[in-house]
């Protein structure tokens, strides 16, 4: 409670007025982030800690489900057990949600998804969802490569890619597949293999390794994250070839995804790795915003798409274009990098 005096000059009388500032109540959110698997989801933790903090008013109970969707699952029950106000949820996979979902309905709980996507058969069991088009990020990386490989004249059935995949199940794996799969199917390239890597480094690094044991014809290296992107590219140089995009000399080309590790975006630059298609993990601020929309009593939209870019070091592509629409291509530079 605040008392406010005001004293007119030259006015005799005194007068009090009591303003009352209500305290505005702590908020309460269960966070169930899936795990620290990349940089990527270290920025996105980042950003929600760095949101959810005291000073604006909330108390984050930060659960890290190490990958399993058990763990998830048990944090998300112990959330509705504390009754936090809300619950945000970065599924590791898709499936699998729905009995959890259902109890947190059920306790009244209002539930975010962030990042990826939960698949359940009734749509009401999660209040909204902010996060990537998955697939979309596919598409324009293949976009990239079908115009890069037209100018320089190099014919569909000589590009020989092999796809690093996420782990399978999770919406970033889903659709950055599907992306490369259309492409395939529509450009006549030959897809030589699609192997699982968790998106972690180490793990690029092994399957790549296997995979160029086994075909000496991969041109292509399609890594659907950086840190697989920096596993394949040291399994590259370990194998006695390099990366680039002079395919005719034997190069390795290396498409990624995500773009927030500096070493990455310093690699494109350098043109180890050819094209980056963003994927943006700054989920913090959106998802205060969906819990500010929520609390002043209103609506937020049921699914929310982030606008992302793509890069790359190779000037000769300043757009690509997926089903009619043009999106430019941010050519990197070193103080873009620094
Ligand atoms: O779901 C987003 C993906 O998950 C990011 O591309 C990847 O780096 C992360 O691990």
């Amino acid at each position: 409670m605040a008392a406010l005096f005001l004293a007119g000059c030259g006015v005799r009388s005194s007068v009090v007025e009591e303003t009352v500032v209500p305290e505005r109540r702590e908020i309460v959110v269960g966070f169930s982030q899936l795990g620290a698997e990349s940089d990527w989801r270290s920025a996105n933790s980042e950003s929600m800690r760095s949101t959810f903090t005291a000073e604006n008013g909330y108390k984050l109970l930060f659960e890290d489900g190490q990958q399993k969707q058990s763990n998830q699952i048990t944090a998300i029950r112990t959330f509705i057990q504390r009754e936090v106000d809300y619950i945000v949820l970065a599924p590791v996979t898709e499936t699998g949600w729905d009995t959890v979902l259902q109890e947190a309905k059920d306790a009244g709980i209002p539930v975010v998804i962030v990042d990826r996507m939960v698949d359940v058969e009734d749509e009401d069991l999660f209040t909204c969802w902010v996060g990537s088009n998955f697939e979309l990020e596919g598409r324009k990386a293949a976009a990239w490569l079908k115009r890069f490989t037209e100018l320089q004249d190099i014919p569909p059935e000589d590009l020989h890619i092999v796809d690093i995949q996420g782990n399978l199940g999770a919406s970033a794996q889903i659709g950055r597949t599907k992306g490369l799969e259309r492409a395939v199917e529509e450009n006549g390239w030959d897809l030589v293999a699609a192997v699982p890597a968790d998106f972690t480094q180490a793990k690029g690094r092994e399957v790549t390794a296997l995979l160029l044991e086994e075909h000496e014809e991969i041109n292509v290296i399609y890594c659907e994250n950086d840190n697989e992107a920096l596993g394949a590219l040291e399994a590259i140089e370990a194998a006695g070839r390099k990366a680039g995009a002079n395919l005719k000399e034997g190069e390795i080309l290396i498409i990624s995804f995500d773009g927030v590790r500096k070493e990455a975006l310093q690699y494109a630059l350098e043109g180890k790795i050819s094209c980056i298609a963003e994927c943006n993990p700054l989920h913090g601020p959106r998802v205060r915003a969906i819990l500010e929309t929520l609390e002043a009593g209103k609506v937020p939209d049921k699914l929310s798409y982030v606008t992302e870019g793509i890069y790359s070091g190779d000037a000769s592509i300043t757009q690509i274009s997926v089903d009619g629409v043009n999106y430019p291509v941010t050519i990197l530079t070193d103080s873009f990098i620094s």
